[in-house]
């Protein structure tokens, strides 16, 4: 995968439109929504650098990194409820064409391996970015050193990682012991949400 050389964006409409109306999810956890904000902000401009322009890169990695985790607040069994809650404001906002390829994107998110199914441009780029967040950069996802370095130095996550993901997993750990990482599974996610035809 090639880069692409962008300069950083640190704020997109889109994205504030979908963290404003969507605040609730957060549960009250105003700080951990404050970090998911700079997590969401932080892959938005990572996936930017893997993906030329055009196709409306930009509207697409904003929405897709605005909802991407946006249920975790509620259960770490969050990819379904998080394509549910992104496909629901796609129809509000006339782009139900996008979907697919976007729940693709979040589904497979988490994914620790190449993806190679549909949509994979967008879902490759965005999956590569969110693990150059998640491991503190130590998969390195092929970036340039110096675009990570900006986004993580313009970008704070606040307690996203430390509290708010630890508080999601020790929860469900007590609650589902006999489904430890539902976070990995795609294509359970994809097939809740209707979306079978895109498993692959
Ligand atoms: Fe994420």
């Amino acid at each position: 995968m090639t880069t692409v050389n962008v300069n950083l964006m640190l704020s997109h409409p889109l994205m504030e439109e979908i963290l404003a109306s969507h605040r609730d999810h957060a549960g009250g956890d105003e700080r951990g929504w404050a970090g998911y904000r700079g997590h969401a902000y932080r892959v938005f401009n990572l996936a930017r650098a893997l993906v030329d322009d055009g196709d409306n890169r930009d509207e697409k990695l904003a929405i897709a990194a605005a909802f991407h985790d946006i249920d975790a607040f509620r259960s770490l069994d969050y990819l379904a409820p998080s394509i549910r809650t992104m496909h629901a404001w796609l129809c509000r906002t006339g782009r139900e064409a996008w979907a697919e390829e976007l729940a693709v994107v979040v589904a497979q998110h988490h994914r620790l391996i190449r993806y190679r199914g549909r949509h994979a441009t967008l879902a490759e780029a965005f999956r590569r970015a969110d693990l150059n967040d998640v491991s503190q950069r130590l998969v390195r996802s092929g970036l340039p050193r110096d675009h990570v370095r900006a986004v993580r130095e313009s970008i704070s996550v606040g307690r996203f990682f430390t509290r708010t993901v630890p508080t999601a997993i020790a929860r469900h750990l007590v609650r589902r012991p006999l489904d430890p990482l539902p976070i990995v599974r795609a294509r359970r996610a994809l097939r809740q949400t209707g979306h079978e035809a895109a498993q692959w």
